[in-house]
């Protein structure tokens, strides 16, 4: 096992002009790791996973695999296994000759080949499935070969973009834990892209969540959720609610920030947060973190609700309230009976669920 490092990485397209498509990314991804670049369409994951396979160079910064610069190394010198959308199968060649293929180019004995062949097919739980034609295969399926055919050559570092975006949602889900359990058993470094959050947050050891091709924040599935380092991070994982709210005092760790109407809470901030009286604070508060109660309810926000969603596992809601007119956000387990479009609704803050994120 190893682990990879990219240090102040820079990717500029020649016909694109002055703007990085990769801009100064600096991460290190441990040995054995589950690590995921995630991110809109367009902030430059692909770009980024493409320097590592070694189908880009880098305008800048080094690349390396353990202690070794693999920086200007072509990508058959550098023992990576890539996954794509597409598949990238031959669909002319039986589900056997798909996943010898890259131990062919390398030039490994038959008997050999053979052996390793089906050991990577009955890791990814296809043993017996090495006749069967690709086009006899389902989508599942499919990448699963994708997956043998990467793994079949024991590289040192498996890379997967956007592997499961072709899958409906029930199959996509299935297969990010199949692939989990494929990846913990190999023990492989790997490096997963999705624009899903839901799919990252599921799957991953580590996430780098990108925008613009600026890594924004890179931490624990919970560190990120829990405490988005701004508010770009904050509105793309779990679409949480920034507020603008006015700072009543503030210590190293704490800002107490005034509500609309009146009241005042003690919220939870990051170090050298920089904020003092009289400063707004931008606070994220996850929909879930909002409840409801009556608006007449002492000392809770009052406002009207302007949408309702059920979704089974929870009802939706946006409140229109006072400063934010764009509203919150809501997302409660229970509303009131008969609650509907235009109703006037309390919300209570659960204070200890908030965080101050920077601009
Ligand atoms: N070969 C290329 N030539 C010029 N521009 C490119 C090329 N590949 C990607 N880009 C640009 O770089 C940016 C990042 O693209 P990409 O890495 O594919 O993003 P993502 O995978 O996150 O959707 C985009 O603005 C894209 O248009
Ligand atoms: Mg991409």
């Amino acid at each position: 096992m190893i682990d990879v490092t990219l240090e102040s990485v820079s990717k500029r397209f020649a016909r694109a002009g002055d703007t990085a498509a990769v801009d100064d990314v600096d991460i290190n991804i441990a040995a054995g790791e589950f690590f995921t670049l995630l991110g809109p369409s367009g902030c430059g994951k692909t770009t980024t996973l493409r320097m590592v396979a070694g189908f880009y160079f880098p305008t800048s910064g080094r690349i390396r695999f353990g202690t070794e610069d693999v920086t200007r190394k072509p990508p058959n010198k550098r023992d990576t296994g890539m996954v794509f959308q597409n598949y990238a199968l031959f669909p002319h060649m039986s589900v056997a000759q798909n996943v010898a293929y890259g131990l062919k180019i390398r030039k490994v004995g038959r008997a050999e080949s053979r052996r390793r062949v089906e050991e990577a097919l009955a890791q990814v739980h296809l043993g017996g499935y090495g006749t069967r034609r690709i086009d006899e295969l389902s989508g599942g399926q499919q990448q699963r070969v994708a997956l043998a055919r990467a793994l079949v050559i024991r590289p040192r570092t498996l890379l997967l973009d956007e592997p499961l975006s072709n899958l409906d949602a029930k199959l996509r889900e299935e297969t990010r834990a199949e692939i989990r359990r494929i990846q913990r058993e190999a023990g492989i470094t790997s490096i997963y892209v999705t624009h899903d959050q839901a799919e990252a947050m599921a799957m991953s050891d580590r996430i780098a969540v990108m925008e613009s091709g600026r890594v924004q924040q890179i931490g624990s599935p919970q560190e990120i959720y829990h405490q988005p380092a701004n508010t770009f991070v904050a509105r793309f994982i779990g679409r949480s609610n920034v507020l603008s709210l006015p700072v009543v005092s503030a210590t190293a760790t704490t800002v107490d920030v005034r509500l609309p109407g009146g009241g005042r809470i003690t919220v939870a901030a990051p170090p050298e947060h920089g904020l003092t009286e009289s400063a707004t604070a931008l606070v994220s508060v996850r929909p879930e973190h909002i409840g409801l109660c009556a608006s007449t309810e002492e000392g809770a926000l009052t406002g009207r609700v302007t949408e309702l969603e059920f979704t089974g596992m929870a009802t939706n809601l946006i409140v229109e309230i006072e400063g934010e007119p764009e509203g919150v956000m809501v997302a409660a387990v229970e509303v009131p009976a008969g609650l509907s479009v235009g109703d006037q609704i309390g919300l209570r803050l659960n204070a200890d669920r908030m965080w101050v994120v920077r601009p």
